[in-house]
């Protein structure tokens, strides 16, 4: 009888472990642990074992009962999970003959794209394109051009400055500042650079000021800047006029007006036929002798001129948007018409 166990012991794990699915599981239950199934059959047959041998096979029989139930039911456990496993890849089924989900691919933005057109035709008129940092310092962004501190024009710049204290001791002797124009690339350049020189400078540029469809605190610029032996006010309107006429794919009357900025001498307002009217698109001028002085060029000897415009008013006018904030909203619906 031990031995019948033992096999019997045998045989029932190697049928658990081996069951494929719940219905192989369920048919090896019924052989060893059914009502008529083969451990049932020893336990029957118990009363009729010699009395000594009774009590010693009927626990080990039993025991032998238990332990099967707890790997029926475990192995039950598992081939459960592994049906639904099973359900649900059914469920992911995929039609491979159905046709392919588009990629959406992105796009560059209207300002890029217009920034990126505007370096085209300045690059192909022999403009180099320099850049400067958008973090800058006072001296940088106004002294150097001839606005120093004090002087009225600093008011024309609302300016976000930036904390150079820690417990109210100075961390740098610069003020720091969010460059309010694009101008101070002009020094930078003309530092390490001697003319004649033919450059523009596109790049960000903040305000202090509040939000509205026509100004953001946040906005791009870019600047422009010839120095030369010869370079007149005349060179100017030419090559302005060129510029638009490439811009906009057809001729475009502009007009200058005087003005008045630090940093040029004399100084004016570009404006543009635009809707039966003028539309101011930037500030310009022959720069001022003193910003030639301030980075060690002889204004006896080198002229030039200089300009400024805001990059979104004329992504505006070239695709006729009304606000300027939708530049910067993120909504898809303007954005996906570019
Ligand atoms: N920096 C000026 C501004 O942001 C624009 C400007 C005017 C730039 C005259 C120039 C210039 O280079 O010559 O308002």
């Amino acid at each position: 009888m031990a031995l019948n166990l033992k096999t019997l012991e045998t045989a029932a794990k190697k049928g658990i472990e081996t069951a494929q699915n719940l219905e192989e599981l369920d048919k090896v239950f019924k052989v060893f642990l059914g009502r008529k199934g083969q451990l049932n059959q020893v336990l029957r047959a118990i009363p009729k074992l010699a009395k000594q041998k009774r009590a010693k096979t009927g626990k080990e029989a039993n025991a032998l009962k238990n332990s099967l139930e707890r790997m029926f039911a475990k192995q039950k456990i598992v081939l459960q999970a592994v049906r639904g496993e099973n359900q649900k890849a059914g469920d992911e089924w995929i039609d491979v003959t159905a046709p392919g989900k588009k990629i959406e691919i992105g796009h560059l933005h209207p300002i890029t794209l217009v920034q990126r057109k505007m370096q085209e035709i300045f690059q192909s008129m022999g403009f180099e394109i320099a850049s400067g940092p958008e973090i800058e310092t006072e001296w940088y962004n106004f002294d150097a051009l001839n606005i120093p501190k004090d002087h009225p024009a600093r008011d024309m710049w609302d300016t976000f400055w930036i904390k150079t204290t820690n417990n109210k001791k100075p961390i740098t002797n610069n003020r720091l500042l969010l460059r309010t124009h694009t101008s101070p690339v002009q020094i930078r350049y003309m530092e390490t650079h001697k003319p004649p020189l033919r450059i523009i400078a596109p790049g960000r540029a903040f305000r202090y000021e509040a939000t509205d469809a026509r100004h953001g605190f946040n906005f791009y610029q870019l600047e422009g800047l010839m120095v030369g032996n010869n370079v007149t006010a005349a060179n100017f309107k030419a090559i302005l006029q060129e510029f638009f006429r490439r811009f906009f794919g057809k001729p475009v009357t502009i007009r200058l007006r005087p003005s008045y900025f630090p940093f040029t001498e004399p100084s004016f307002e570009v404006d543009m036929a635009y809707d039966g009217g003028w539309i101011e698109i930037m500030g310009a001028g022959m720069v001022h002798p003193n910003v030639l002085k301030a980075v060690n060029i002889d204004p006896q000897k080198w002229q030039g001129f200089a300009f400024g415009m805001g990059i979104e008013r004329l992504a505006m006018m070239k695709y006729k948007i009304n606000d300027i904030r939708l530049f910067y909203s993120g909504d898809l619906r303007f954005l996906q018409q570019f």
